[in-house]
């Protein structure tokens, strides 16, 4: 037998070290801080103040610095890692609970409990402060289409793809690719940001969002309409990963279909983060806020 480590050893080593990307669960951790940002500067003062209460349990400040917490934290938290998306076949209409959500094992579901647990006073405070740890997180990746389809691809993790020369997959164009061209964001070590960066980005997109947007993405409520307006948020995400994510993918490779693919993608992906910014605010309001139950 050869001393010299094989192609194969050399792999299993990798993988064993767990040096491989891992199958991306999330929007990267830029698009769910822009979400956070956004949110964080909508709050009515009362819920924005009892969100401050909650994170000061842990000694964080703002929404930006929980909002990857779900992803970065996921080996520890085995069973979970169907929470973050809802495989709703490409070729469907619509979700359906019953195909799409089995025994709650989606991100419809859990977006829905996080959000009640948040708003429950009689939980404990660090219950409610992971509640709130996943809200901020899944109100992002609902919005993300590619976390709301699947056409046996993995919600299109198994498309490779060449993006501007570099290979990649399909919901890595979509979670974070086209973000970091557009907004000049570069991930640091350990997929760290530059907050103060993604953050004037962020308070950017917020400014372009106009208050008939605001009005028409996030009628103020209550939580006794949560479920069916979440379920309308991941129809939506479905909705464009059929008629946006999913076209064009002939030949997906090249500076032209790259130019291409990320000249529609973006304009949708830009208003994906303003929707989930201004809706997770509403549903914090809702959840903390002066219009919640007294506390
Ligand atoms: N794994 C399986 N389906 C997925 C999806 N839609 N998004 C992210 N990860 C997935
Ligand atoms: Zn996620
Ligand atoms: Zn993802």
């Amino acid at each position: 037998m050869s001393l010299r480590p094989t192609r194969l050893s050399l792999l299993s080593c990798a993988l064993a070290l767990g040096f491989t990307a891992p199958f991306a669960m999330a929007w990267g951790p830029e698009g769910h801080a822009i979400v956070a940002d956004i949110a964080q500067a909508r709050l009515d003062p009362v819920a924005a103040a009892q969100v401050t209460a909650l994170l000061e349990l842990e000694g964080y400040d703002r929404l930006d610095q929980v909002a990857s917490w779900a992803d970065q934290h996921r080996k520890e938290m085995p069973g979970t890692a169907g929470w973050h998306y809802v495989d709703i076949p490409l070729a469907a209409p619509a979700y359906q609970a019953a195909r799409d959500c089995p025994r709650d094992n989606c991100i419809v579901a859990r977006l829905e409990h996080f959000t009640r647990t948040l708003a429950d006073r009689s939980a404990s405070p660090q219950a409610r402060l992971e509640a709130l740890k996943w809200v901020v997180h899944l109100a992002g990746d609902i919005h993300q289409p590619m976390h709301a389809v699947d056409n046996d691809d993995k919600g299109g993790n198994t498309v490779q793809v060449q993006f501007f020369g570099v290979g990649t997959n399909l919901h890595s164009v979509w979670d974070g690719r086209v973000i970091e061209h557009q907004l000049d964001l570069k991930l640091g070590p350990n997929y760290s940001i530059d907050r103060t960066a993604v953050a004037s980005r962020a308070m950017q997109l917020d400014a372009r969002i106009t208050p008939a947007e605001r009005a028409q993405w996030a009628p103020a409520g209550t939580l006794a309409t949560l479920d069916a307006r979440v379920v309308d948020w991941a129809n939506e995400s479905h909705h464009l990963a059929r008629t946006v994510a999913y076209t064009d993918l002939v030949k997906p490779s090249g500076a032209a279909w790259s130019e291409r693919y990320q000249a529609k993608a973006w304009p949708v992906i830009r208003q994906r983060l303003q929707q989930g910014g201004v809706r997770l605010a509403e549903l914090l309001d809702e959840a903390l806020g002066s219009a919640s139950a007294p506390r």
